[in-house]
């Protein structure tokens, strides 16, 4: 009796804990929709960039972009000498814009760990800032971490002491900068970025964005959870996210609204190609500024590619 009776008890708690965390799968992109639910972004790069972002046909034709083995591949121009106004790479932003969910991106090889090259994987939403900005991934020049940000308004400044151990704070003031600096967190998990991700064939990002906060896990590939694998995905069982921010000092949901997720690769601009950072790493060995060795090395570019199996978001 007092076993049946506490196994009752341990269903209906489970039963309650599983249908708080309920998500529901919403959308999933892969190599049988990716491009078309994704525009080309074709504008200047506003991080001022050494790149000329295409459009897909202008992308396809230059085989920057394709499907292949159900992955989505999205390269930047590896061959071209001195391309004038920029080295040719894409920028994809998803059509459909959503508020608050569970983003899971399961990528197989990012652009990350190469001199002159800035690439991330994000979401903003309009009249930045004031609808916030998530960098999920990002890094510059020879970085073998993730460098993950929040950015928004004047008024979110949040905590991020619930992060993983080996994170630091990159300051909690989210609006900091005049948003440019923004508030995060940088990671030491070498399988997480550039290099050392696409040694194991990468892995999946996931990112909690909720009314209290957003949170950010990442596994390396052959330790992701089942519930990922199997579409039930429940953060419940996640433990420490690799990027915790939370707190009472910012409200959430008007710091952050109607975000479209972005893939991008760019080079050199206002952080990769910034003198002070370009000249104090290892990189600043192999030309005078980010812009030479970009221009002058195509081929130190052929790695620098995103493939994904998929991202998909849930409600
Ligand atoms: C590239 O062009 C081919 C041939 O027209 C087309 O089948 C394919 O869908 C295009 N790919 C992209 C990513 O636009």
């Amino acid at each position: 009796m007092r076993s049946t009776h506490s196994f009752t008890l341990g269903a209906a708690l489970l039963c309650v804990l599983s249908s708080t965390n309920a998500y529901k799968l919403v959308d999933t992109f892969d190599s049988t929709n990716f491009f078309d639910e994704f525009s080309f972004f074709t504008g200047t790069d506003p991080t001022q960039g050494y790149v000329d972002y295409v459009s897909e046909s202008a992308a396809n034709n230059s085989h920057l972009v394709r499907t292949q083995n159900n992955q989505v591949y999205m390269g930047v121009d590896y061959t071209t000498k001195n391309p004038s106004g920029g080295r040719k790479s894409v920028r994809v932003s998803s059509n459909k814009a959503y508020t608050q969910g569970l983003f899971i991106a399961d990528i197989a090889h990012m652009p990350g760990g190469i001199c002159g090259t800035w690439p991330a994987f994000w979401t903003f939403g309009p009249n930045w800032p004031s609808s916030g900005e998530i960098d999920i991934i990002e890094g510059v020049n020879s970085a073998n971490t993730n460098t993950i940000h929040l950015h928004t308004s004047p008024g979110c400044t949040v905590s991020s002491q619930n992060s993983a151990s080996g994170t630091s704070s990159l300051g909690n003031d989210c609006s900091a900068g005049n948003s440019n600096t923004g508030c995060g967190v940088s990671t030491s998990n070498t399988n997480a970025y550039g290099t050392g991700f696409n040694a194991n064939k990468g892995g999946v990002y996931a990112m909690q964005w909720a009314s209290n906060g957003i949170y950010i896990w990442f596994w390396q590939r052959g330790q992701v959870p089942a519930g990922i694998t199997n579409g039930s995905p429940d953060t419940s069982h996640w433990g420490t996210p690799m990027a915790s921010f939370s707190g009472s000092g910012c409200d959430f949901a008007s710091s952050f609204k109607n975000h479209n997720i972005i893939f991008d690769s760019t080079f050199c601009g206002s952080w990769a190609g910034q003198q002070s950072v370009w000249s104090s790493g290892s990189c600043a060995s192999l030309a005078s500024s980010c812009n030479d060795y970009v221009s002058n090395n195509p081929s130190a570019f052929k790695d620098a590619y995103w493939l994904i199996n998929s991202v998909k978001v849930y409600q």
